[in-house]
């Protein structure tokens, strides 16, 4: 495993354009139920379907809001972990990082990177949903949901519609500026750095495939194989919080 961190510093000490590709996994460390543990608990009758899609935010907008401020409650009680902390060394040490998540969470905000890219949007990002325009947050710590789930969503200031979480739902496009400029970057860069992601779920996980075809190196860091086993140049088979650290550490 020291071997395969160092191979991955050498990889990174000679990179000029990086980029870290991140999923649920980096923010695992930080107690952040992933998008199944979600529903455990009150919300363990729901599956994802019944709430993160545009109709069961039409048919019981106050359901699919408290559920949202739940889990946005849950990350504000969380805190970036030592994978986060990383990331943002990295993009302090190789000027020019891109970094781009599959998460909603603010983690990597709060560990000091500037202006992730959110594939799938945030849950700190509400709209409009029937006119888009941006809402507010609820002002302090999400509230907790009155019957423990139900919470009415804000209205809109511009049209009183009913503000929806700005995250990417179920059968719902991605943000086509994001996706532009993730997929803009991963052609560019020469090393990818993917970090906590299954590597299942498309559009997103076609970024780390568009690094390989632009001749890039691809380093994953996961606990587990996925299918971008075959195309990673080095391994690092663990947790990130672990092995983000020790990269840099590696990297002298
Ligand atoms: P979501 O996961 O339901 O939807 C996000 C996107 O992923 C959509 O394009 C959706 O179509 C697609 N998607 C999600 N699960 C899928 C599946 N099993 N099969 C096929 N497509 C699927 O939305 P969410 O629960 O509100 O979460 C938003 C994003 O946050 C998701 O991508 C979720 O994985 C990710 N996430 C974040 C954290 C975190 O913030 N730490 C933790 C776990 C998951
Ligand atoms: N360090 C690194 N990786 C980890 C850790 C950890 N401590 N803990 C778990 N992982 C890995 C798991 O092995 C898994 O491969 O993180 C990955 C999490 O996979 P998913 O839960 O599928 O999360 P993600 O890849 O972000 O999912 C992609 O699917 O759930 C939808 O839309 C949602 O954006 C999400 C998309
Ligand atoms: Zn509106």
């Amino acid at each position: 495993q020291s071997s395969a961190v160092r191979d991955a510093a050498a990889l990174l000490a000679g990179a000029r354009r990086v980029v870290i590709f991140t999923g649920a996994g980096v923010s695992a460390e930080s107690g952040i139920p992933t998008f199944r543990d979600a529903l455990t608990g009150l919300w363990q009758r729901f599956d994802a379907q019944s709430l993160a899609t545009p109709e069961a935010f039409r048919a019981d907008p106050a359901l699919v809001w408290g559920w949202y401020e739940w889990r946005r409650s849950a990350v504000g009680r969380a805190r970036p972990n030592p994978a986060h902390v990383a990331v943002a060394a990295v993009e302090a040490l190789r000027p020019g990082t891109v970094v781009i998540t599959q998460n909603v969470d603010d983690l990597h905000e709060r560990a000091g990177s500037a202006a992730p890219v959110h594939l799938h949007g945030s849950l700190f990002a509400p709209r409009c949903f029937d006119c888009g325009h941006p809402a507010p947050l609820p002002a302090g710590p999400a509230d907790e949901p009155v019957d423990g789930r139900r919470l009415d969503p804000p209205r809109c200031t511009a049209c009183a519609g009913p503000v929806r979480p700005g995250v990417v739902w179920f059968g719902e496009a991605l943000p086509e500026a994001s996706l532009r400029h993730a997929a803009d970057a991963a052609a560019a860069c020469d090393l990818m750095l993917t970090v906590g992601t299954s590597g299942l779920v498309y559009p997103a996980a076609e970024i780390p495939h568009l690094a390989v075809r632009a001749g890039a190196a691809v380093v994953q860091v996961n606990p587990v194989p996925t299918p971008l086993d075959p195309v990673a140049e080095v391994n690092l088979r663990g947790p990130a919080a672990q092995l983000l650290p020790r990269l840099l550490d590696a990297l002298g």
